[in-house]
Parts: C-alpha cells; structure tokens; sequence
C-alpha cells in the first residue's frame, strides 16, 4: 500500500469501518508486525473473528487498504477491548478515534454497560486516547506483558448507556467531522 505523503491530509470521512472479515487479516497483520512487540498470529485473528456472537472486530479501510482495526469481547453487561492498532504511516489522523466511535458504539447496541481494557504503562498515546472516552484507571497488573515485564494498566468506563456517554460520543463524532471539513478545506 501507498503511505500518504502527508498523512494528515486523509480524508476521514473515505475512511469506512467494516466487520473484519478473512480477507482483511494479511493487512492487519502488517500493521500487527509494525505495532506490537508481541504480534497476535494470524491464527488467533482467525479464530476471534468468527466468534459473531460474543466478539466485535472492526477493520478501517481507506482507498480499499485496512489502516487500523480494533476488537472487543462482550459478556452480558461487560465489554473487553481486546486490541486496537492503526497503520503508522497513518497515526495521529482520527483512525484510531474513528475506530474507538465504531466499537464503542457497537458494544453499547449489544447491551454493554461497563468497559475495561488494559494499556501498556508506558503507552501514554493510547492512554490518553482511553482518556478522552472517559476511560480511567482503576488498577495494575504488574508485569502482565510477558515479553517485557512491563505492567498493564487496567482502564474502565462505566455508565456507557447513560444520557452523559452518549453525549460524550456524539462530541467525539462532532470533533472528528469538523477535523476532516478543516483538513479538506486545506487547514
Ligand atoms: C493508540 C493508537 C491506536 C491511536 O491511533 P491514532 O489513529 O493515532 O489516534 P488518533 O489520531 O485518533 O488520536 C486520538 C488521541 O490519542 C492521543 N494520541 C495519539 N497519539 C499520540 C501520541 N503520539 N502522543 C500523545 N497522545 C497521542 C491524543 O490524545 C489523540 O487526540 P489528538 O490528536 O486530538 O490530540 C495508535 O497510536 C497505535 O496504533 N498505537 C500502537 C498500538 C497500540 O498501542 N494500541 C493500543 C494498545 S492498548
């Protein structure tokens, strides 16, 4: 695929989320080997989306390439983020946001209350995207990644069907269309 020149020039709004299917997962496993130290198999990607029922795998695809994907369990109230990664050619951009929108919203439809996950302690550009959908810490599992020793810091938001979360939402919708029409305004 090609990078843009200048990433900040996509266009959100030709960015499109799609259940992740067989055929997207060469593509995010690019992305896989790129982003993580410890990639998930394609194996696994596999074998979670085909699990329809109980988990929720988005791929974000602009001019027919995946650029990020995301994923979740749920479980009754509960919902889990299992993974999110974006493209790096294509960090910074609104993907990773686009992608959040996308699977909390699912969730939320599925009937998830309450959201966990657990970030990397030293990952502050994926915390403070947590942050900004009003996730918070709520614990440690110290030395959870096994390949570095490094804790996990577990985040949670609760109250996700309520009026203050959806409204959350629609601000972080309103933010992401006005960021595309100031980019193609070429701002
Ligand atoms: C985390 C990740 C998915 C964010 O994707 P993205 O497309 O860059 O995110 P966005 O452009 O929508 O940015 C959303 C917010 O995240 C935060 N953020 C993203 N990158 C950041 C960085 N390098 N430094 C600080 N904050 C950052 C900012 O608050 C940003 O909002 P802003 O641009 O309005 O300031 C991406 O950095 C990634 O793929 N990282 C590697 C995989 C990973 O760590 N996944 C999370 C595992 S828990």
């Amino acid at each position: 695929m090609m990078a843009l020149a200048n990433p900040h020039e996509l266009d959100l709004s030709r960015v499109d989320l799609v259940t992740m299917r067989r055929r997207h997962v060469r593509q995010v496993m690019r992305i896989e080997a790129q982003v993580y130290p410890r990639p998930w198999s394609s194996a696994l990607f596999l074998q979670e989306i085909v699990r329809r029922a109980d988990r929720i795998y988005l791929a974000a695809r602009y001019e027919g390439d995946v650029v990020g994907y995301g994923g979740l369990i749920t479980s009754g109230l509960e919902a889990h983020i299992t993974t999110i990664a974006v493209d790096p050619a294509y960090h910074r951009t609104g993907v990773g946001t686009k992608l959040m929108i996308g699977l909390l919203d699912a969730a939320i439809d599925r009937g998830a209350r309450t959201l966990s996950l657990e970030v990397r302690r030293s990952n502050y550009a994926a915390q403070n995207m947590y942050e900004k959908f009003g996730f918070r810490p709520v614990g440690l599992r110290p030395g959870y990644y096994v390949e570095t020793g490094e804790d996990a810091i577990v985040m949670w938001v609760d109250q996700t069907d309520g009026p203050e979360y959806a409204e959350l939402l629609n601000r972080m919708r309103h933010k992401l269309a006005s960021r595309g029409r100031r980019e193609n305004a070429g701002g």
